[in-house]
């Protein structure tokens, strides 16, 4: 695991987007593994930069993203694929077709889940997985509890992350109850990891899914275990360590 010290959140973002720039340079036609929440949008805000001044071709990448809202479509402006039109897609030349977020309108949640396990295994799986952190330790919507060995699932949102997301939404109430996420399972078969994290709240998730115990209760723990994990932190969330 190599752990990069980032001054601010600003210097966070240019140090993710120069790792993912470097595996697009490297591997023009790569599977990105994308991530939404606060936590990326600097980096998206960063790769746009470079793509506008001609540095970075997205045209023959494709990107996967962990989750999506159980309900929500592509023109609800809280669904995550709005968020990844709006804070990427709609800015460089990735072709949208070729750009996969969960179906946040199929109701039936097997056939979401396995629809989307097909999609990365038809896509041969993902180069760089870029993950944010939740503050009790989830990646996608893996909550505490979830089992290790999961694809692509379906899952209760907890009270804790249903309060952290409110503030995107016009009430509690319209924070949706369930996701489908990929799996632990899923993120651990990324070929890389790549994690952001920023800010002092999350200083004490950090240290404890760095040197704690590895478990379901703590999903982020697991990357211990993964062989290819880079983390970017910014000096709030290493304040702890
Ligand atoms: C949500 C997302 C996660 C994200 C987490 C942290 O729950 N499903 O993928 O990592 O929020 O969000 P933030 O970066 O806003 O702290």
């Amino acid at each position: 695991m190599i752990i990069y010290r980032a001054k601010n959140y600003q210097d966070m973002s240019r140090k993710a987007a120069n790792i993912i720039s470097a595996q697009i340079i490297m591997k023009p036609d790569c599977v990105l593994g994308l991530a939404t929440g606060s936590s990326p949008v600097g980096t998206y805000q960063q790769l746009i930069e470079w793509y506008k001044k001609g540095d970075l071709d997205f045209s023959h990448v494709t990107s996967i993203n962990l989750d999506e809202y159980k309900g929500l479509g592509p023109d609800n402006c809280q669904s995550y694929r709005y968020f990844m039109n709006t804070n990427l897609f709609d800015h460089v030349n990735i072709d949208k077709n070729r750009t996969f977020v969960p179906n946040g309108l199929e109701m039936d949640s097997e056939k979401a889940c396995s629809d989307y396990n097909q999609i990365i295994a038809r896509e041969g799986g993902i180069d760089l997985q870029l993950l944010g952190l939740g503050h009790n330790g989830h990646i996608g919507f893996n909550e505490p509890g979830a089992a290790f060995e999961k694809e692509t699932h379906c899952i209760d949102l907890t009270e804790s992350t249903i309060e952290a997301n409110k503030r995107f939404f016009a009430s509690e109430e319209d924070v949706p109850k369930q996701a489908y996420t990929m799996g632990i399972k899923s993120i651990m078969q990324a070929r890389k990891i790549l994690v952001i994290i920023s800010g002092e709240s999350k200083a004490d998730i950090l240290k404890e899914i760095l040197y704690g115990p590895i478990t379901p209760a703590i999903p982020a723990s697991i990357l211990q275990l993964h062989n290819d994990v880079t983390i970017v932190a910014d000096e709030a969330a290493l304040s702890k360590l």
